[in-house]
């Protein structure tokens, strides 16, 4: 059975599965801001209307000072594009011929890209034995030789983060034997700046992508950035579409990222929830990864029912994301999204049914 790639569109995933639909679902499989997206879109929708009729910005300048000041950047370090997803994409085509790596459990996309492209793959593993950290000597060793490397941090699905310093001595071997750092950022925003490599944003060597689609749940509208240096990023920028992010995606993006309250609110409710809910799990017998992100794995205490907990949970209108295509986890774990209160709670609730259940069995 071959499941969908990425959580969202639950209704395939019902039709796969086999399993009928509620009338009512939540749906946690995606990892949108449950507090999103922020109030100011909705009030200036109507007055971006007539943004529609005309062709966007192909730079993108104003979105592009915006961001440029958001990371303290120069203008010429920063390439905006229809989501992460896009950039990644385009941005593997400069490393064709050159050997990429993906630390795994990861993002799916990474490898579609160094495929569709060409490049060589060259994967490395983490698990829940090792608290799911890589080996570094293995990742030392790898960039030594001129390599190229996708980090994402946080971890999708793990939600496990780098440490900055780590970082920092990767990407230096990376400049010492001109590899590339490609750093996928997509849910920094949900921990906070202090996370993140934008710092070291004009190293030739460093390529940071950054989603506007998570923090802001914009992902219907398709938005995000690299931050880069200059000559890499035209070089980028000279295989992307014309006009490759839309007017309306410009303007909200503008918006969106001065909202610094909405952001930080936004991370206070996440870090809570996510206790709330992990205590809750904790109690119940479950095992989770040690995330510190909005999306988190879940396993219920006989590992070997996990497959048994998604379908019984889609039954009940609860759709979690399961994580059979994602290398490494074979299915083992499940990855469930922080989203509203009223959603945690129903999840919660829903476990404890299940434990009953399981127990009368
Ligand atoms: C880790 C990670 N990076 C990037 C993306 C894609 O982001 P965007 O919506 O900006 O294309 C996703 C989408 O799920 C993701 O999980």
């Amino acid at each position: 059975m071959s499941l969908p790639s990425h959580g969202a569109n639950p209704q395939t995933l019902y039709e796969k599965m086999n399993v009928s639909m509620p009338s009512s679902i939540i749906d946690l499989s995606e990892n949108s801001n449950p507090l999103g997206p922020p109030s100011i879109i909705k009030d200036r929708w109507a007055e971006w209307f007539q943004a529609i009729s005309s062709y966007p910005d192909p730079e993108g300048k104003t979105l592009k000072q915006v961001i440029a000041s958001f990371h303290h950047v120069q203008e010429n370090q920063v390439l905006i594009g229809n989501g992460a997803a896009e950039l990644m994409m385009v941005a593997a085509k400069l490393w064709q011929h050159k050997t990429i790596g993906v630390i795994h459990p990861a993002f799916s996309e990474y490898e579609r890209v160094i495929l569709a492209n060409g490049a060589k793959l060259q994967r490395f593993y983490t698990d829940e034995r090792s608290n799911w950290q890589v080996d570094s000597f293995q990742i030392e060793a790898f960039l030594s030789k001129g390599h190229s490397l996708f980090i994402c941090n946080p971890v999708n699905p793990t939600g496990m983060v780098y440490q900055v310093e780590l970082l920092e001595k990767w990407l230096k071997l990376a400049e010492h034997s001109n590899g590339m750092i490609l750093l996928d950022e997509a849910f920094i925003d949900m921990l906070g700046e202090e996370h993140s490599m934008s710092d070291w944003t004009g190293s030739p060597n460093l390529l940071i992508f950054r989603s506007m689609t998570k923090m802001f749940s914009l992902a219907g509208l398709r938005l995000g950035y690299l931050l880069g240096n200059k000559d890499v990023l035209n070089e980028i920028s000279a295989l992307l579409p014309h006009w490759n992010v839309n007017a309306l995606a410009q303007l909200a993006g503008q918006a969106v990222l001065q909202d610094s309250a909405f952001q930080q609110k936004t991370r206070s409710y996440i870090k809570a929830e996510r206790q709330r809910i992990f205590n809750f799990l904790k109690n119940a017998g479950f095992r989770t990864s040690e995330s510190k992100a909005n999306y988190y794995l879940l396993q219920p205490p006989d590992p070997g029912k996990t497959a048994q907990l998604f379908k019984w949970l889609l039954g009940k209108g609860i759709v979690l994301r399961h994580t059979e295509n994602y290398i490494g986890l074979d299915g083992r774990w499940l990855r469930a999204g922080i989203k509203s209160q009223k959603e945690n709670d129903q999840l919660m609730q829903a476990v404890k049914k299940w434990k009953l259940e399981e127990s009368s069995r």
